[in-house]
C-alpha cells in the first residue's frame, strides 16, 4: 500500500496458535491486506521481548504490530497477560524516546477472525503510512 509514494514497513509478530492462523484464514479466505507487512510467527505472543519492538524500529521498521490470542485464551495459559503489561510498559517508554505511540499495536485475532485479521492490518499500514517513515532511531541504524 503505498500513501503520496511512500510504503511503509511492517514488522507483525504473531502468535503460532491464533493470530498464525488468523493470517491464514485471510489468506485462505482471499482477503487482501498489505505485502508491506512482514510476520514473525512467535509460539506466544509472550515471546516477544520488548527489545525486539525496539531492534525492529531500530532495523528500519516503520511500525511493529504484536498479534496474540485473546485474554483467556493463551494456549500456555496465561502469556498474553504478560505481553499486555509488558507492552503497556514498552509503549510509555516510546514516547521518552520520542517515537510515536502510533506506531506500535497489540491486538487479540483468534485463528477464527480472518476477517479482522486483514482489517486489522490494513488500518495499521493505513495509520503508520499517514505518520511517514520512521526517523527516529535512524542514527543507530545499521546501514550496508
Ligand atoms: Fe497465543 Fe499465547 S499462544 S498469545
Amino acid at each position: 500500500m503505498q500513501v503520496n509514494g511512500y510504503k511503509p514497513l511492517i514488522v507483525a509478530f504473531c502468535c503460532n496458535w491464533c493470530s498464525y492462523a488468523g493470517a491464514d484464514l485471510a489468506g485462505n479466505n482471499r482477503l487482501n491486506y498489505p505485502a508491506d507487512v512482514k510476520i514473525i510467527r512467535v509460539p506466544c505472543s509472550c515471546r516477544v521481548n520488548p527489545m525486539f519492538v525496539l531492534r525492529a524500529f531500530q532495523r528500519g521498521a516503520d511500525g511493529v504490530i504484536l498479534c496474540g490470542c485473546h485474554p483467556g485464551d493463551c494456549h500456555y495459559t496465561s502469556g498474553n497477560y504478560y505481553t499486555r503489561r509488558r507492552m503497556a510498559l514498552l509503549f510509555s517508554m516510546l514516547d521518552y524516546l520520542g517515537i510515536e505511540r502510533e506506531r506500535t499495536r497489540v491486538e487479540w485475532v483468534s485463528a477464527a477472525e480472518g476477517a479482522k485479521f486483514a482489517a486489522t492490518m490494513n488500518d495499521f499500514v493505513q495509520t503508520v503510512a499517514a505518520l511517514g517513515e520512521n526517523k527516529r532511531l535512524e542514527d543507530l541504524r545499521c546501514r550496508k
